[in-house]
């Protein structure tokens, strides 16, 4: 089993509020490539053709194709051992808030009971002009006859439910990830690049607001050198690892 900062064990024993940051990196152990690592998303696609609003109006059905194709992806994927630790931490800790960038869906279905969603979610879509959900089958159906995928009600295109470049994050979600990151005893930062922000200052909240912060990654970041504990592992192992740790502690 990898070291665990016994300091790590103590804070999380006498926590009452854990929230956690998660990127790609903690579902690319469920086979979804990440955004910015070798071979990742953006290596293959450019995000000014695919992930913008002007993009998707010049070629609507080029870009829903890509999302339908993303979006088979995540529903073939199965949650991994870092998104079930994370659930498994609620049976210690009375809060636990995860705070994702992913759109996948994989800590709902892990189980995690207060998750946000900070970038929303492939798996839902809805009209971009009367706003209402679409129901994904009819625009599956769409995709698959060469047709853009358009709304039964008022005939505007479907969107995929994903914060896209150049476009504001959902305030009530932004609002609660603040919440959280003032609020946590502990706050764990878990594959991601940090770069993007508002994301990316949520652990430096968290750390000016007094949390332990601990940042989970195989791989440096911008945020490395500014935390209580970086443990520099895959979170398929470190977290399964740290929730071990804490149930042993718990039992002494
Ligand atoms: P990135 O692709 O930028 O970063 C993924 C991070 O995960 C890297 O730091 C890797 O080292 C790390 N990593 C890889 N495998 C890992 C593993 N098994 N365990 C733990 N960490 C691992 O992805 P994000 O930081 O999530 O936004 O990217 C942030 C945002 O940029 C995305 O939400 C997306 C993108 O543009 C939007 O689309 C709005």
């Amino acid at each position: 089993m990898p070291e665990v900062p016994p300091d790590l064990i103590d804070r999380l024993a006498a926590a009452d509020h854990v929230a956690a940051l998660t990127g790609a990196g903690i579902s690319a152990e469920s086979g979804i490539p990440t955004f910015r690592d070798p071979g990742g998303i953006w290596d293959e696609f450019d995000p000014q053709e695919l992930a913008n609003v002007d993009a998707f109006l010049d070629n609507p059905k080029l870009v829903q194709a890509w999302y339908q194709h993303r979006r088979q992806i995540v529903q073939e994927a199965e949650p991994n051992a870092g998104h079930q630790a994370l659930v498994a931490l609620e049976r210690h800790v009375d809060r636990v808030s995860v705070i994702t960038q992913n759109v996948d869906d994989l800590h709902h279905r892990a189980g995690s009971r207060r998750v946000v969603e900070l970038h929303g979610n492939i798996t839902r879509s809805y009209c971009m002009d009367c706003e209402r959900d679409a129901d994904p089958d009819t625009v599956d159906a769409a995709i698959q006859n060469g047709e853009p995928a358009q709304c039964p009600d008022c005939g505007g295109l479907i969107r995929p439910d994903v914060v896209w470049f150049g476009e504001m994050l959902p305030p009530a979600a932004v609002d609660a990830a603040r919440s959280a990151a003032h609020a946590a005893d502990v706050f764990f930062s878990i594959g991601t690049s940090a770069v993007v922000y508002p994301a990316a200052q949520l652990p430096v909240t968290a750390r000016q607001a007094g949390a332990y912060v601990v940042e989970v990654n195989p791989d440096r970041t911008p945020l490395s050198d500014d935390v209580d504990a970086f443990l520099q592992r895959e979170a398929g192992t470190a977290l399964p690892a740290i929730v071990q740790a804490l149930n042993e502690a718990k039992k002494e």
